[in-house]
């Protein structure tokens, strides 16, 4: 039956999937609720969203998206607490993050209202979807594409913005061990590598194939033009902890503003850790880990949460991080996800209540 919250319009799935699923062993973005949420770009404007069943989409093979990757999408989580309340955390950064990824590829950029009042429906529709488990949530993916067709390079004239939602796990298992790049880049100055564009996944994958046949899980980047300063990881952003001082590089346009790096740096800062924004080199690091000041590599993301980093390779060699009893990187996980999950206050005003 349909029906209209938030005034946007729900088609209800007939039947549900959510029999299927084992909530006690999810693992990441591999099982997808019953519905999501569809709006289309059309005669020079976006159309009212709707929630509809989740389902295949059908397009033209002269899409755009198909020939010249004109695409962009963002990673959020919604949690439950102990009274089933739904939290995002700092959701309004990602919808404008998705204007300004969408702006950087001739995208048109979405009303707020759709995203906001859409997003807010589809977790009351599939309420149920959302794991209620420790480490588990349900990941949200917004994502816009060209569906316009046509072989001309050139922007669509129609586009369609999706938000789909999968319960999820982890996303990676255990301690990560990543590989400092000296070769490939993920991005370049005046690129597009601050956007959360498809493409600059597509052209991370077979460089991280080839650490991952080396046994790492994860490229960290260095810069493109002199592969001398450490940028990201392929899915996260990096801090590194020097003695007891925390280091993450500053961002650029060739380095994804990450909303979980910024909170980080100001919940360490409020606990009084010294915190440097600033360009780290590789040789640097190489040298802490060499004289024993080296104490921790993480990673920051949505989907990573805070990830242990056990060591890394650069150049041939092997460097292990010593494995410490309290760690920030344990510290500060504990302080954001109790702050995402409504398990401690707010003061910072982060968390936003599903209603
Ligand atoms: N860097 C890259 C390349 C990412 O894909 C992500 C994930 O979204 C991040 C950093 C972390 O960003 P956020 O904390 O906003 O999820
Ligand atoms: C996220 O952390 O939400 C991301 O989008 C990273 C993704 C590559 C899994």
């Amino acid at each position: 039956m349909n029906s209209i919250i938030n005034n946007i319009e729900i088609i209800k799935a007939k039947i549900t999937k959510i029999n299927d699923v084992d909530f006690d062993n999810l693992k990441f973005g591999h099982v997808f609720s019953d519905h999501m949420l569809e709006c289309n770009f059309k005669n020079g404007e976006w159309q009212a969203p709707k929630v509809i069943p989740y389902q295949a989409i059908s397009l033209d093979p002269s899409a755009k998206i198909f020939h010249y990757g004109q695409s962009v999408f963002e990673g959020m989580k919604a949690y439950k607490d102990a009274n089933e309340d739904i939290w995002l955390f700092r959701p309004i950064e990602n919808f404008k993050r998705l204007n300004i990824s969408s702006k950087r590829l001739a995208i048109p950029e979405l009303p707020e209202s759709y995203f906001m009042d859409g997003l807010k429906t589809l977790l009351q529709v599939d309420n149920e979807w959302i794991p209620k488990k420790d480490g588990s949530s349900l990941y949200i993916r917004p994502f816009v594409f060209a569906s316009g067709n046509g072989f001309h390079a050139s922007p669509a004239d129609e586009y369609t913005f999706i938000i789909a939602c999968a319960p999820s796990g982890s996303y990676f298992s255990g301690k990560v061990r990543v590989l400092i790049e000296e070769k490939y880049s993920r991005s370049a100055n005046g690129g597009v590598g601050f956007a959360k564009a498809g493409g600059n996944y597509a052209g991370q994958f077979y460089p991280t194939q080839l650490a991952i046949e080396k046994g790492y899980q994860q490229v960290i980047w260095t810069d493109d033009n002199t592969h001398e300063y450490i940028e990201e990881a392929g899915a996260m952003n990096i801090f590194v902890r020097i003695n007891d001082t925390l280091i993450t590089g500053p961002t650029s346009d060739r380095i994804l503003d990450g909303i979980t790096r910024k909170s980080i740096i100001e919940l360490a800062e409020a606990k009084g850790i010294p915190v440097e924004v600033r360009k780290l080199s590789v040789h640097e690091v190489v040298a802490a880990a060499k004289d024993g000041s080296l104490k921790e590599m993480f990673g920051a993301g949505t989907a990573a949460v805070i990830s242990p980093i056990a060591g890394f390779g650069y150049k041939g060699e092997d460097f292990d991080l010593p494995e410490l009893e309290d760690t920030y990187a344990s510290s500060l996980k504990k302080r954001i996800t109790d702050i995402q999950t409504n398990k401690a206050e707010d003061p910072f005003g982060w968390r936003y209540k599903v209603e």
